[in-house]
Parts: C-alpha cells; sequence; structure tokens
C-alpha cells in the first residue's frame, strides 16, 4: 500500500535552529517519516526574498541539512533536499503566479505585515509572490499534508484554491493539500519571557536555545531561565509560564508525562527542577551538535546526499510540470 505524501519545507535563514524549531517543527517531520512518504526542503529560494549575504546563505543552507540529518531525517527513508536544486519549482512557481489574483496575493497576512514594516517602495516582489513558490513546492510533489505552524495556515489556504481553481480550468491535475497544523503544545516560549513565542529576532538572545550551541552555554541559559513566583513545579500556562514553558521541553525531550516530572519534583524548589531541565536539554543536543559537526565536516558526503535527494525530488518534480504544460497548452520539446 503506498502511503500518504507529507511535503514541508524549512527556510535557511539562521544558523542553527532553536529549540522552538526543533519542537515545534522538525521533530514532527521525523515522526512523520515513518508513516509517510516524505518531501523535506530546505527552502533557500524563498530565503533569497531578505537578500542573504552569500556567504551566509551557503552557510546556513549546508548547517540546516545537516541538522537535519542529525535530527533525525533519514535520507533513506524521506527525500531530503534544496529546493533550488530541483528547476521544477521555478517552472510552476511562475504558474502558479499567473493563476493568482494581485487582490489575492495582497490580502496574505505575512506580506501586509513585511510591506507595512518596511514600505512599498523598498519591499521587494519576490515577498509578494513567496507563496505562489510555496504553493508550487507542494504541488509539485502532489503531497496530500503539510505539516507547518499556525504562521501558515493562510498559505496552504491559498495553495488549495491554487489548486482546486487549475483543475477545475485544465481538468484534474493536482492533490489538494491538507494543512497539518502543528499542535500548539508543541509551541515554546521565550526562557526570558516566557509569553512571547522563543523566536531569533528576540531583542536578546539569552532566551533562546540554540541547538549547535555549546552544551555550557545552553546549560547556564537554562539554569537563569525567569521562573514565576511561588515555589511548586506544576504546569499552569497562564498563572506560571515560565515553569510551564519548562516542563512542556523536559517532557517532550524526555518523553516523560508532565504529571510524572511534577510529581517527582514535590518539595523541591526551582533550582533544582531547572538543572534537571538542563540536564535532560544538553545530554539531548550533545549528539545532535557533534553529528552536525562531523557532516559539515565532509563536505563530499553531504553533497552526495544532497545530489541523491534533488535526483529523487526531480523525478517526481518532472512529472507534475510536464503534465502541467500539456494541460496548459505549453508545447513539449520533442
Ligand atoms: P521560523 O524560522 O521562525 O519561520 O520557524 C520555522 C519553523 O519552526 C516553523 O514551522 C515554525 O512554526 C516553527 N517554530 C518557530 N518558532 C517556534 C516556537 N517558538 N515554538 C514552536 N515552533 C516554532
Ligand atoms: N513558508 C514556510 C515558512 O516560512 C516555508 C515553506 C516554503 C514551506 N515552502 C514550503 C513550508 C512548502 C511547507 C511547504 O515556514
Amino acid at each position: 500500500m503506498s502511503q500518504p505524501r507529507v511535503l514541508s519545507g524549512i527556510q535557511p535563514t539562521n544558523g542553527s535552529f532553536h529549540l522552538g524549531n526543533y519542537l515545534g517543527a522538525v521533530k514532527q517531520w521525523v515522526d512523520l517519516q515513518k508513516s509517510h512518504d516524505a518531501f523535506y526542503c530546505v527552502v533557500d529560494l524563498h530565503a533569497l526574498t531578505s537578500s542573504p549575504d552569500p556567504k551566509e546563505l551557503r552557510q546556513n543552507t549546508l548547517t540546516s541539512i545537516a541538522q537535519l540529518l542529525a535530527l533525525g531525517i533519514d535520507p533513506e527513508q524521506s527525500t531530503l533536499f534544496l529546493q533550488s536544486q530541483v528547476a521544477e519549482h521555478n517552472q510552476l512557481g511562475w504558474i502558479m503566479e499567473c493563476l493568482t489574483g494581485f487582490g489575492e496575493a495582497s490580502r496574505m497576512t505575512q506580506f501586509k505585515d513585511k510591506s507595512q514594516k518596511v514600505g512599498n517602495d523598498r519591499i521587494g516582489v519576490g515577498v509578494f509572490t513567496y507563496p505562489m513558490l510555496m504553493a508550487a513546492d507542494i504541488l509539485l510533489y502532489q503531497a496530500d499534508q503539510v505539516p507547518v505552524g499556525e504562521d501558515q495556515r493562510q498559505h496552504i489556504e491559498l495553495t488549495r484554491d491554487l489548486a482546486t481553481r487549475f483543475n477545475s480550468q485544465y481538468g484534474k491535475t493536482f492533490t489538494i493539500p491538507q494543512g497539518y497544523i502543528l499542535k500548539e503544545g508543541a509551541k515554546i516560549y521565550d526562557l526570558q519571557d516566557p509569553t512571547s513565542k522563543m523566536s531569533k529576532s528576540a531583542e536578546s538572545m539569552s532566551g533562546l536555545i540554540e541547538i549547535l550551541d555549546t552544551p555550557e552555554t545552553n546549560s547556564k541559559k537554562i539554569k537563569s531561565a525567569i521562573t514565576d513566583t511561588g515555589r511548586e513545579v506544576h504546569f499552569d500556562a497562564a498563572e506560571k509560564p515560565g515553569i510551564s514553558n519548562l516542563l512542556t521541553i523536559f517532557s517532550t525531550l524526555s518523553g516523560r508525562s508532565i504529571s510524572d516530572i511534577e510529581a517527582e519534583f514535590v518539595g523541591k524548589g526551582y533550582g533544582d527542577f531547572k538543572g534537571a531541565v538542563a540536564e535532560v536539554v544538553v545530554e539531548y543536543l550533545r549528539p545532535v551538535r557533534t553529528k552536525t559537526l562531523e557532516l559539515l565536516d565532509d563536505p563530499v558526503h553531504l553533497n552526495a546526499i544532497l545530489k541523491a535527494g534533488a535526483e529523487k525530488a526531480e523525478v517526481v518534480a518532472r512529472k507534475t510540470v510536464a503534465e502541467v504544460y500539456e494541460r496548459i497548452g505549453l508545447i513539449a520539446r520533442g
């Protein structure tokens, strides 16, 4: 029996993923690859919308791939690839743009937020067409499900609208994908400001756990996490956001239930608890960091993995583009 297909993408905007990226997104990717035919890509073309420095883009792209492998994406089980290495993304992207209304694209809140921030004269057209390229990423592979965070819900809706529109205009071509919106429980908050989500754009990095930071740095950050009034280690997101966030992290990384952890710390203080969380995080991330650095140290091996992934992806993507070209009246090269 063939398995349902999932596709997801992550931007190589940062050197290291943070704990929020891992627990909120990548961990689900790793779990899904066992039960699904999984396609995962690092969306380096999307990253161009923020005009990264070329050297940094290259480094961050390789680091993203190495981290995905170290965190458990298995290239034998999943198709792991770089978006820019499969030219069909651009080919279908253009067709998606021709299918999208200007008003429709203008309503995307991510675009609206960004263009309001920097102004119409400075915002790139790539930020505007970003969702159409994302639709192409998904539709090329006839994905059934797309695991993403809540912030991407509107882009998935647009993708579904475009696929439905294409199918009714030109005949059934695309699978209509479903968003697989990642659970709120997987949201990780800033250690210093536990009402904001953990993010690279926070003012201070002291509340951010980076996968590739040293064990010493991460241990220190957790031990200095802000806690709440009271002394009990008890989950209460409204009254005790700091302790609740640490409980979520502890529980997801250790596989233990929240109530089991609460029971262990009855009668003990926040200090003991934070020490235990630090230990769990550090021991979880230690081999991931080592493996990532090892992979980055062997570019020949890493490139071979990328090449194999792109070749696997291309087979599927080519077939879709050929069908689309035929349907819309482009002439196949003889
Ligand atoms: P970003 O680079 O912020 O766009 O994040 C990439 C992925 O990680 C997206 O799927 C986000 O939903 C997820 N993510 C980012 N920050 C967090 C967080 N603090 N908690 C849970 N998931 C997150
Ligand atoms: N826009 C997504 C984000 O910022 C990244 C992305 C690009 C993506 N193409 C995709 C996610 C296709 C899922 C499927 O998180």
